[in-house]
């Protein structure tokens, strides 16, 4: 299995090192369509492999919480153990309650197999016009706890606690990964984001791991800063960060931020970095305004398949697809309504299933 470390900044998102198919037999990959436009865009992604003869097949699993023999609804073992097997899948966005029902299932896919590094890169593309050129960041999250742990009660009725957990063990791993993403795609920076000084202790801890992590990474440059200046130089001048690394809430909003300069979700692809294993998804929600209507954009869940080729090192299928994707971005001919165009979710698969077979014939 690849490193797990991936893509890199030579065109968008495509490897600097381009390494040869390792894995020339089909393998299985668990696809969890989602919710909402979930399915049409997973619909989409099929596609769009099939055209470009991706040797992979796909397993397609249930999410929807089952109730456990403790009474509480949680994801069915039977995608549990799909993803086990296989330990490399494709997610489509789920839709979460607010403030009632089960909890966010996000949440527990990340709890369940220990994707403890989000990576997020956001790169300008060609032909698609936003307020900023030549974006190149990528975002690196700690995805396991933070703000995001769980923990919460009530202490007495109208007043509640959240708790932020920071632990050791987690830092470090996220902060290693960081520099060794940075060292394995060409990259020249990490900036570790926090508020240390308010937060002396939590974020003071993932800032030590983050020192420790660069002490051993010396060919990679180091900077420390605090989250709202990051937030307010960001939107100044983006070409000053290259890979930034941050606790759990901050990776949340910071990485959206980052995803608007390059043309908003439905471009940006992510990839959830675990121990044993990696799981592929768009950022973006289940959009139940247009879902249904073949009015969704894919480009965001196809990115993210192409991040997961790589992770496979499959570099020429996901360097094919990604072509086709920006060719039809850049022609403007097929645009879905997000980017200002008329195409229908539908057209602007098949055109980019037309790229691909034309290249290869
Ligand atoms: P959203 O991302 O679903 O939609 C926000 C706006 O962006 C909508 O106008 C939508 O039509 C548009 N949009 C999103 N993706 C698009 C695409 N691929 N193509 C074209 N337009 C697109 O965010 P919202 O409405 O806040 O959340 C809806 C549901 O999605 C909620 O239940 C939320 O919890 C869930 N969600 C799930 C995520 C995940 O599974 N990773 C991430 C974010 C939200």
């Amino acid at each position: 299995m690849a490193s797990g470390v991936l893509l890199s900044r030579g065109a968008a998102f495509i490897g600097k090192n381009t390494r040869n198919v390792r894995f020339a037999s089909t393998r299985t990959v668990t696809l969890i369509p989602g919710d909402g436009i979930g399915p049409e865009i997973s619909a989409a992604v099929q596609k769009i492999f099939a055209a470009a003869s991706v040797p992979i097949n796909w397993e397609p699993v249930d999410v929807t919480p089952v109730k456990g023999p403790d009474g509480k609804f949680g994801i069915p073992q039977a995608a549990i153990d799909s993803v086990n097997k296989h330990t490399v899948g494709l997610k489509g966005p789920l839709m979460t309650p607010i403030g009632k029902g089960h909890r966010s299932l996000n949440l527990a896919l990340r709890k369940e197999f220990n994707l403890y590094a989000n990576v997020r890169p956001c790169k300008s593309l060609e032909g698609y016009e936003t307020l900023y050129k030549d974006v190149d960041v990528v975002t690196i999250r700690e995805n396991t706890e933070g703000e995001y742990s769980g923990i919460e009660h009530e202490i007495v009725p109208g007043v509640v606690q959240s708790i932020k957990l920071i632990t050791e063990d987690a830092s470090m791993r996220v902060a290693e990964y960081a520099f060794s993403y940075a060292k394995s795609n060409g990259r020249n920076k990490v900036t570790a984001v926090h508020k240390a000084n308010i937060m002396r202790m939590s974020d003071g801890l993932f800032l030590r791991c983050c020192r420790e992590a660069a002490k051993k990474t010396p060919e990679i440059k180091f900077e420390e800063k605090y989250l709202d200046t990051v937030c307010l130089t960001m939107v100044q001048d983006p070409s000053q960060y290259d890979v930034l690394v941050m606790p759990n809430l901050y990776g949340d909003i910071l990485s959206d931020l980052c995803a608007g300069l390059v043309g908003g979700l439905g471009l940006t692809p992510s990839g959830n970095i675990g121990l044993n294993g990696a799981i592929f998804e768009s950022v973006h929600g289940t959009a139940p305004d247009i879902a249904g209507q073949d009015k969704a954009n894919p480009t965001a869940l196809l990115l993210s398949a192409v991040m997961m080729l790589r992770y496979m090192e499959l570099n020429p299928y996901a360097d094919k697809i990604e072509k086709a994707c920006f060719a039809v971005i850049r022609e403007g001919q097929k645009l879905t309504g997000d980017l200002g165009g008329k195409g229908k979710c539908s057209e602007f698969t098949d055109e980019i299933c037309k790229k691909i077979e034309t290249a290869s014939s």
